[in-house]
C-alpha cells in the first residue's frame, strides 16, 4: 500500500504461544485480522517459544515446542500471513528479548504482577500457591512487554483477555520513560470485533483444551465426522420435534460460513422439523470446508516445500534482531550501562 507523504506506518506486533495446530476459533478471532492489518501497518508476528516455558510441566511438553511452531506457523502462512510484508519469526530466536525483560523488571513492581487477573488463574489451574509458582509465570508480561517494545511498537492486537496485559506494558513504558528518558512509545491495545466461535460443545468458545474445536488444517473428511458430533438443539429429541435455531449453535455457524439464502432454509425447515440435525449438520460442514478450501490447498503447498518454513522463521528472525540490537544499545545508553 502507498502511503501518502509525511506519514508513517504503526507498528504492528502480536504473538501467539506455540500451542500446534490452530482451529476455526483462532481464525476468525485473531488470525484473519492479522492478516487483514498487513495492508496498514508494519507487523511483526512471533511464536512466542520463552512464554511456552513459563507453563512445562513435563518432558513431553517441551519435546512438542518445535513441532507445534512448524505446525501454527504453517496455518498462519496458509491463512495469508505474508512473509514479504511482515516480518515472522520465533521469540528465542532474538535473545535480546531476555535482556530487555531483566531491565524492564527493575522498574516493574511486584504488586502489579500479583494483581493481574490472567496470573491468578494460571496459578489455579497448574495447582500452584504464589509461594511454590514460578518467577517466570510471575514475569509473564514483562516479557510480553519487552516483546512488544523491543520493537517499539504501538499498536497490539489481541483479544479482551490479554488486556490487563497492554494495561500493564502501558504502565511499564510510562515508568521506564520517566525514569530514563523518552523511549518507546505507549502500546495500545486494538480490540478486534472479533467473532466468537462457540464449540462442538454448543456452550464454550472453541478452544482446543476444551477438544470442542475443528483444525483449519483437518482434511474436510475429518471436518464433518467431527461436526456430526455436535451438540444441537437439546429439546430436539426425535425426527418430527420441530427444532429452535437461535438456540443451537449448528445454525449460528451456518449463520457465518452458509450463504444468507441457505440461512433462511435452514431457519424455516428447523423450525417446521421439515431437515433433520444429521442433515443439517452435514450441509454445515459443507459450508465450513468450502470456506477453508483454499487456505487448506495454499498449506499443502508451502507444507510440500522442504525446508521454506525454517527458511522464513530464519530470516524474520535476522531482521527483528536487527531492531532489536538497536534497542537494546539505546536503552544501555539510557540505564547508564555501556
Ligand atoms: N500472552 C499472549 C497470549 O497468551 C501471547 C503473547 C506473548 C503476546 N507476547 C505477546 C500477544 C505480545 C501480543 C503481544 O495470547
Ligand atoms: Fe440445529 Fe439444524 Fe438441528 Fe435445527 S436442524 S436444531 S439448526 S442442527
Amino acid at each position: 500500500m502507498t502511503q501518502p507523504a509525511g506519514t508513517h506506518k504503526g507498528v504492528i506486533f502480536s504473538g501467539m504461544r506455540p500451542t500446534g495446530l490452530l482451529h476455526l476459533g483462532n481464525y476468525m478471532g485473531a488470525l484473519q485480522n492479522w492478516v487483514t492489518l498487513q495492508d496498514d501497518y508494519n507487523c511483526i508476528y512471533c511464536a512466542v517459544d520463552i512464554h511456552a516455558l513459563t507453563t512445562v510441566e513435563s518432558s513431553e511438553d517441551i519435546q512438542a515446542i518445535k513441532p507445534n511452531i512448524e505446525d501454527m506457523v504453517l496455518d498462519w502462512l496458509a491463512a495469508g500471513v505474508d512473509p514479504e510484508k511482515s516480518i515472522v519469526f520465533i521469540q528465542s530466536h532474538v535473545p535480546e528479548v531476555m535482556t530487555l525483560h531483566t531491565l524492564l523488571s527493575m522498574v516493574t513492581p511486584l504488586g502489579w504482577l500479583t494483581r493481574v487477573p490472567t496470573f491468578k488463574d494460571k496459578v489455579r489451574q497448574m495447582h500452584e500457591t504464589e509461594e511454590t509458582v514460578n518467577y517466570g509465570l510471575v514475569g509473564y508480561p514483562v516479557l510480553q512487554t519487552a516483546d512488544i517494545i523491543l520493537y517499539k511498537a504501538d499498536t497490539v492486537p489481541v483479544g479482551q483477555d490479554q488486556v490487563p496485559h497492554i494495561e500493564l506494558s502501558r504502565e511499564i513504558v510510562r515508568r521506564f520513560n520517566n525514569l530514563f528518558g523518552e523511549t518507546f512509545p505507549e502500546p495500545q491495545a486494538k480490540l478486534t470485533e472479533a467473532r466468537l466461535i462457540v464449540g462442538l460443545d454448543g456452550q464454550n468458545k472453541m478452544s482446543k483444551t476444551l477438544d470442542n474445536h475443528l483444525d483449519l488444517a483437518a482434511s474436510p473428511e475429518e471436518t464433518t465426522k467431527r461436526v456430526l458430533t455436535a451438540f444441537t438443539d437439546p429439546q430436539r429429541v426425535r425426527r418430527d420435534d420441530p427444532g429452535r435455531p437461535e438456540v443451537c449453535n449448528i445454525y449460528s455457524l451456518h449463520k457465518i460460513f452458509s450463504g444468507a439464502s441457505d440461512v433462511n432454509t435452514v431457519y424455516d425447515e428447523c423450525v417446521t422439523a421439515a431437515r433433520g440435525c444429521v442433515d443439517c449438520k452435514r450441509h454445515v460442514a459443507d459450508s465450513i470446508n468450502d470456506y477453508l478450501k483454499e487456505l487448506r490447498e495454499r498449506r499443502e503447498e508451502i507444507k510440500s516445500k522442504p525446508g521454506y518454513v525454517q527458511e522464513i522463521l530464519h530470516e524474520g528472525g535476522k531482521k527483528a534482531r536487527a531492531i532489536a540490537v538497536e534497542t537494546i544499545n539505546e536503552v544501555y545508553e539510557k540505564m547508564g550501562l555501556s
